[in-house]
C-alpha cells in the first residue's frame, strides 16, 4: 500500500516525501517538473537512504494517472500538483482554472474508479481572502480574490459536496501559511523556475546576488513595524503535517475536515528580513517601497485544531527558517558555478 504524491517534486511535496520516508511510509512520486526539477528526487534519496517509484507524467494526461493506480497499490493520494504564482493566475485565469481544476478532476476521478477514498489536498490561506480578524480559525468566512485562490476554493468545496454526496470519502484540507525554510541537510528547497514572487525566494535571489532590488512593500500598514504580518511556516514542519494527515486520515471512516497549518504567530516582512541578516551575516540592502496590491495587513493562524485532531504542532522558529532557505540556496549556487 502506498501514498501517491502528486506535484511531489516541488517545495512542499518533497519534503513532505522526505518525511513519509522517514515516518516508514512508501511512496509514489508523480511531477512533471513544470515548476521543480529532477535534483529534488535525488535529494530526497540522499537525505532518506530510501528508494521510491517515481512517474515523470502530467495531472491532465488521465491515462498516465490510470496507468500509475493499475500499476501500484495507492491507500492515499496527497495532491499538491498544481500552478501557485497569484499575480500569473490573474493575467491566466483560464490557464489556472483549466490545469489546477482539471488535474484534480483526473486525479479524483481515478481514484472513484480503483476505490481510493482517501486524499489529502494541499489548500492554501487564501482561501480566507482577507480575513477580517486574526487569528484565523478554520470556521472563519471562505472567499477567493484571484483566480489561484479561487482554484483552491473550488476544489475545497469539491471535497466538501463529493463527501455529502458520499460519506465513504475521506478528504483532509490543508491550509498553509507561508511555507519558507529548507531541510537542514541543504539537500532539498526552494528552487523555483523563473522569477520568484514570494518574499523568501525573493530575498535568497537578492542575497545570492541574482537580483539588484529589494522592497519592503509597504511600511504604512496598521501593524507595530508599518509592514505586513505573516504566518511564515518552516516547511519541514509543514511536511510534518501531511504525515500527521496521512495517518489522521487512515484512521478515519470518511469525513472532510479543514486544518490550518501555521505557527500562530505573525512576524512582519522587516522582522524576517532582520533575522535573515543576523542569522545568516548578510546584509540584504533592502528598501522601502510601494504597497503590493490585495495584500492583507495582518494574517496569522490559529493552529490549535491542528495540534488537537492531528496531534501536530509546528515547531522550528524564523531564524530556522532563514538560515535553512540560505543553506539550501547557497550549495545550490555553488553546484551551479
Ligand atoms: C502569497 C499569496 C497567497 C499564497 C501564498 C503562498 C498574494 C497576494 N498571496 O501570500 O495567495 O497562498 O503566497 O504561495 O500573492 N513582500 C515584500 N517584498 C517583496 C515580496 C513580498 O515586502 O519583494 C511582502 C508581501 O507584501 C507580504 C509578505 O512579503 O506582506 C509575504 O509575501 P508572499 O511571500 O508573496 O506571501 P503572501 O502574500 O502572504
Amino acid at each position: 500500500m502506498a501514498i501517491l504524491v502528486t506535484g511531489g517534486a516541488g517545495f512542499i511535496g518533497s519534503h513532505t516525501c522526505v518525511e513519509l520516508l522517514n515516518a516508514g511510509e512508501e511512496i509514489v512520486v508523480m511531477d512533471n517538473f513544470y515548476n521543480s526539477n529532477s535534483r529534488a528526487l535525488d535529494g530526497i534519496k540522499e537525505i532518506t537512504g530510501k528508494s521510491f517509484k517515481f512517474y515523470e507524467d502530467d495531472m491532465l494526461d488521465m491515462p498516465a494517472i490510470d496507468r500509475i493506480f493499475a500499476d501500484n497499490d495507492i491507500e492515499q493520494v496527497i495532491h499538491f500538483a498544481g500552478y501557485k504564482c497569484v499575480p500569473e493566475s490573474v493575467q491566466k485565469p483560464l490557464v489556472y482554472y483549466s490545469n489546477n481544476l482539471r488535474g484534480t478532476f483526473n486525479i479524483l476521478e481515478t481514484m472513484k474508479k480503483y476505490g481510493c477514498t482517501k486524499f489529502v489536498f494541499s489548500s492554501s490561506a487564501t482561501v480566507y481572502g482577507i480575513p477580517e480578524t486574526v487569528p484565523v480559525k478554520e470556521d472563519f468566512p471562505l472567499s477567493a480574490i484571484n483566480p489561484y485562490g479561487s482554484t483552491k476554493l473550488i476544489i475545497e468545496n469539491l471535497c466538501r459536496e463529493m463527501y455529502a454526496a458520499d460519506s465513504s470519502w475521506t478528504m483532509i484540507l490543508l491550509r498553509y501559511f507561508n511555507p519558507v525554510g529548507a531541510h537542514k541537510s541543504g539537500k532539498i528547497g526552494e528552487d523555483p523556475n523563473g522569477i520568484p514572487n514570494n518574499l523568501m525566494p525573493i530575498v535568497l535571489d537578492k542575497a545570492a546576488g541574482k537580483r539588484d532590488v529589494l522592497q519592503v512593500a509597504g511600511n504604512d500598514y496598521p501593524t507595530p513595524d508599518g509592514s505586513c504580518v505573516r504566518d511564515y511556516i518552516h516547511v519541514v514542519d509543514l511536511a510534518k503535517g501531511h504525515v500527521a494527515a496521512v495517518k489522521k486520515a487512515r484512521a478515519m471512516n470518511g469525513g472532510c475536515p479543514a486544518y490550518n497549518l501555521g505557527t500562530g504567530n505573525g512576524y512582519s516582512v522587516i522582522e524576517i528580513l532582520d533575522a535573515f541578516q543576523r542569522v545568516n551575516g548578510i546584509d540584504l540592502g533592502y528598501t522601502i517601497g510601494p504597497r503590493r496590491a490585495g495584500d492583507a495587513a495582518t494574517t496569522y493562524s490559529d493552529p490549535s485544531l491542528a495540534e488537537k485532531e492531528l496531534g501536530w504542532k509546528a515547531e522550528l522558529g524564523i531564524e530556522d527558517m532563514c538560515r535553512d532557505a540560505w543553506s539550501f540556496r547557497k550549495i545550490r549556487e555553488a553546484e551551479n558555478k
